[in-house]
């Protein structure tokens, strides 16, 4: 079963398009990831296909619907099955930990009572190993625990895909690893499908199922990692060679 089918999608600003023609399917519950140079148009997708922002055309189907054909209500409603890890972890600096991860919650869901909104922080913030973090505020907070924050934030509408833009930039190796390992085990236990744009090579081949290439706006592999390292195709050899080589 597919967890999101992208078809033909394209995405055009004044004077240039972005994505040219982009068709993919992702699988329930698989790690995909999604690599390429900067500024070629990976966060565009990632957007598109979390319903941040509407394709110039094409369609992303979710559970058998078309969500770039969908009006701001229904895509509004949409989101609360779709987890959003940014970039920078984009936390609300003035909300403390605890009101950061019930955020979408209480917006959708005004009935919400305490306990119940106790539990779901509880429950996320032992799953990203931060236990007692609930009244620390972002700045006081590592940025590796800002990512870690944004990832529990991101499931406490328990949403069955999860999206991550470069989740891992910014930290330190034993940082990132752990990041990693914990999309890993996010994957596992919630049983979500989880898309990550990256561009750190090493991490994508240690946690993907598939890894797709984009250049030039355009798809250039989609395929498994072992097929991606094996790939005589110049574009992809030219950018994973050097990371490969290193180990
Ligand atoms: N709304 C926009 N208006 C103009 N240019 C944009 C817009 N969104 C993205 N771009 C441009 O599209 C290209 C792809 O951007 P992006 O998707 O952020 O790439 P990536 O995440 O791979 O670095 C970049 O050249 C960027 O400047
Ligand atoms: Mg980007």
């Amino acid at each position: 079963m597919s967890a999101i089918r992208v078809k033909n999608l394209i995405y055009e600003v004044p004077n240039k398009r972005i994505l040219n023609d982009i068709t993919l399917e992702i699988n329930q519950g698989e790690v995909v990831s999604i690599m390429g140079g900067s500024g070629s148009g990976k966060t565009s997708l990632l957007r598109m296909m979390s319903g941040l922002r509407r394709p110039t055309s094409g369609e992303i189907w979710i559970d058998n619907e078309n969500i770039a054909a969908m009006d701001d209500h229904e895509l509004d409603e949409r989101r609360l099955k779709i987890g959003l890890v940014f970039q920078y972890a984009a936390l609300f600096d003035s909300l403390d930990v605890y009101d950061n991860i019930v955020f979408s919650l209480t917006r959708h869901n005004r009935k919400l009572k305490r306990e119940q909104l106790d539990q779901v922080v509880r429950d996320r913030l032992a799953q990203v190993q931060l236990e007692g973090t609930e009244h620390l505020f972002p700045s006081e907070l590592s940025g590796g625990m800002q990512k870690r924050i944004g990832l529990a934030r991101a499931l406490a509408t328990e949403p069955s895909l999860v999206f991550y833009d470069e989740p891992t930039s910014g930290l330190d190796p034993l940082t990132a690893r752990a990041i990693d390992d914990l999309i890993l085990e996010t994957r596992k236990r919630n049983g979500v499908t989880s898309v990550v744009v990256s561009h750190h090579i090493p991490s994508i081949f240690r946690i993907s199922d598939r890894i797709a290439m984009i250049a030039e706006g355009e798809i250039v592999i989609f395929d498994t990692p072992d097929a991606v390292r094996k790939s005589d195709n110049p574009t992809v050899r030219e950018f994973i060679a050097p990371d490969l080589e290193k180990g």
